[in-house]
């Protein structure tokens, strides 16, 4: 069964999608652990409820990046696919090298249009009248790896940050998933910038 790791920071929404997908037989992989940055998140009280390993590594509590990550790599042995669902801290390269085509983010986003960490409030500000989610691989950048699936969701005239959110969330938690699926059943091919996706 290939097991996951499932990093996040607050509310766990993304976590939970997989959680259930799992949970439907819809997903066959098991979770080993959920890790978050920050305690008393809604994210370790939904692994919680499922029964899984959770555990907070407080990064406030390291002095530097390399000892956080290093607690946070003593976590993932035997992982077979490292998964950021509203994780909303920068990976170190060494990191991602380390799981280099096992590593997947969400973000909440048409990539590569707005990456970063306010990508509603960027999209409004900007006046784009289509936005979504990008599932991608993570590399050394910033929301840049290569990109498994995307989904498009209309901006609608009177959307606020947490409308446009919503409405994208739905097709973050049908997305995320459907991307693992695809890893877990051997079908993603990443040839440089591209993800193919092989026939089943
Ligand atoms: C999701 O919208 C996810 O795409 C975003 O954080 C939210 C987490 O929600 N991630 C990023 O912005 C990463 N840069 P959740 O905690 O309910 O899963």
């Amino acid at each position: 069964m290939t097991k996951l790791a499932v990093l996040c920071s607050g509310r766990g929404s993304d976590l939970q999608s997989i959680i259930d997908a799992i949970n439907s037989g819809e997903l066959q992989a098991e979770i080993s652990v959920v890790i978050t940055d920050k305690p008393n998140v809604q994210a370790l009280t939904r692994a919680e409820n499922a029964g899984i390993k959770n555990i907070c590594i407080n990064r406030k509590l390291f002095d530097n990046r390399a000892d956080f990550e290093t607690e946070i790599l003593k976590n993932l042995v035997g992982v077979d696919l490292v998964v950021l669902a509203g994780f909303m801290r920068i990976l170190s390269p060494d990191f991602v090298k380390k799981f280099s085509g096992r590593l997947m983010n969400i973000h909440p986003s048409l990539l590569p249009a707005f990456p970063g960490a306010h990508a509603h409030r960027d999209v409004l500000n900007y006046g784009v009248k289509i936005s979504g989610c990008t599932v991608h691989f993570v590399d050394e950048g910033t929301d840049s790896g290569p990109i498994i699936l995307q989904a498009a969701v209309k901006v609608l005239d009177d959307d606020t940050e947490e409308t446009l959110s919503a409405r994208i969330l739905e097709q973050e938690h049908v997305i995320y998933p459907r991307a693992i699926k695809l890893f877990v059943e051997g079908r993603l091919k990443i040839v440089g910038r591209h993800v193919k996706i092989l026939e089943d």
